[in-house]
């Protein structure tokens, strides 16, 4: 085949593509036109391709340089036709696109009151000198009870007042509630974060002074005050002679701060087995009294348990509801809607 031939198909077929891809109306159109020319098993360039071995081999050269040329053309035309029809026939804009209207707010979330109320809270109790301390949620019966010297046999172990674990550790009955909650046996969700304190003075020596805020869990039916999943702040100060005057100074100026300069404060006379003497913490604001934790001095024996002696240092010791605390200052009334994941809620805070 003479070379001159050769490069006169490859020029109509370019022209006849051309053509073609011009008047596709559609998707389906294309494909049939980049079938025709293109196509791997019977197209156009297939067939002319065939043809290269009867050229003579002093033009081949020639003939490869205008196959590929017809090629990239074809190629490009078929791809500039699709870029059309994937982007609504419009060259790419869309008409209906007005770049002079407002655009759209993006939506941010915001911090949860909760999390708002304990960032206020480590705030107020970072500037009276406490720093921040942490705990796991998922104790052992060592730190939630043992260390704080609750026995064995003392209802707070109950199972019915306790999220136990059912998690096997090797060797014990944990999961099975009535089984073994010794020092090893059943893990469970903290009740308390008093569990910190154990944690804290296990690994430091006095002074002290540190909060730890953080969830509790307790199986207590949900209404207005109650949820199964609580926070608590708790606070935790050591040295040699902190009294309970100490105590109730700490609380009144935290109560001031977070509440407002009006708010007082009152002990009654409580039991906690791990400080002696306990109380119940009060709160008189607009018109009430309210109770918003428990307190005391930290009892010898826990003081022991950490290898502390107990005749050298004394100690306080506070835990009040974190909710209960965001409820009073926000005016929510039920618990629950902190919760309920409802935004109408969370939005106002
Ligand atoms: C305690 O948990 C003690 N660990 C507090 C303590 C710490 C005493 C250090 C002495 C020394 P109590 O069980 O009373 O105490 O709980 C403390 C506070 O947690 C309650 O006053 C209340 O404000 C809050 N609270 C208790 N149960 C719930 C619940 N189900 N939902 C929401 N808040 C709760």
């Amino acid at each position: 085949m003479a070379l001159a031939e050769f490069i006169e198909t490859l020029d109509r077929l370019e022209a006849e593509a051309g053509q073609s891809l011009a008047e596709v109306a559609d998707a389906g159109a294309l494909e049939a036109v980049r079938v025709k020319y293109l196509g791997a098993k019977k197209g156009a360039l297939k067939e002319v391709q065939k043809q290269m071995g009867r050229i003579d081999p002093a033009d081949r050269k020639a003939a490869g340089m205008r196959l590929n040329a017809f090629k990239s053309s074809v190629q490009a035309a078929f791809d500039s036709t699709s870029a059309k029809f994937e982007s609504g026939g419009h060259g790419g804009i869309d008409p209906t696109f007005d770049p002079t209207l407002p655009g759209r707010r993006p939506k941010l979330g915001h911090v949860h009151p909760v999390t708002q109320t304990i960032e206020h809270l480590m705030e107020i109790m970072g500037r009276l000198g406490f720093e921040a301390a942490e705990g796991p949620e998922v104790e052992d019966p060592h730190h939630n009870f043992v260390a704080l010297n609750i026995p064995e046999d003392h209802p707070a172990r109950d199972p019915l007042d306790n999220f136990y674990l059912a998690t096997a550790r090797s060797g014990d009955r944990s999961g099975d509630p009535s089984g073994d909650r010794s020092a090893e046996g059943s893990q469970l969700l903290r009740s308390q974060t008093s569990t910190v304190q154990i944690r804290v003075m296990e690994n430091r020596q006095p002074p002290i002074r540190v909060i730890s805020l953080g969830r509790v869990y307790r199986p207590d039916q949900p209404d207005a005050t109650h949820f199964p999943m609580f926070h608590q702040m708790e606070g935790l100060m050591v040295d040699r002679g902190v009294t309970m005057a100490n105590l109730k100074t700490v609380l009144r100026i935290f109560a001031n701060n977070y509440l407002g300069d009006d708010v007082e404060i009152r002990f009654r006379p409580s039991f906690f087995p791990f400080t002696e003497p306990s109380v119940e913490v009060d709160f008189y604001w607009n018109g009430a009294w309210i109770e918003f934790g428990g307190a005391g001095m930290i009892d010898p024996a826990v003081f022991e348990a950490v290898g502390y002696d107990p005749k050298q240092i004394t100690g306080f010791a506070f835990g009040l509801g974190v909710e209960r605390l965001c409820m009073r200052r926000h005016g929510i009334t039920d618990i629950r809607d902190l919760y309920s994941g409802d935004l109408r809620f969370l939005r106002q805070f």
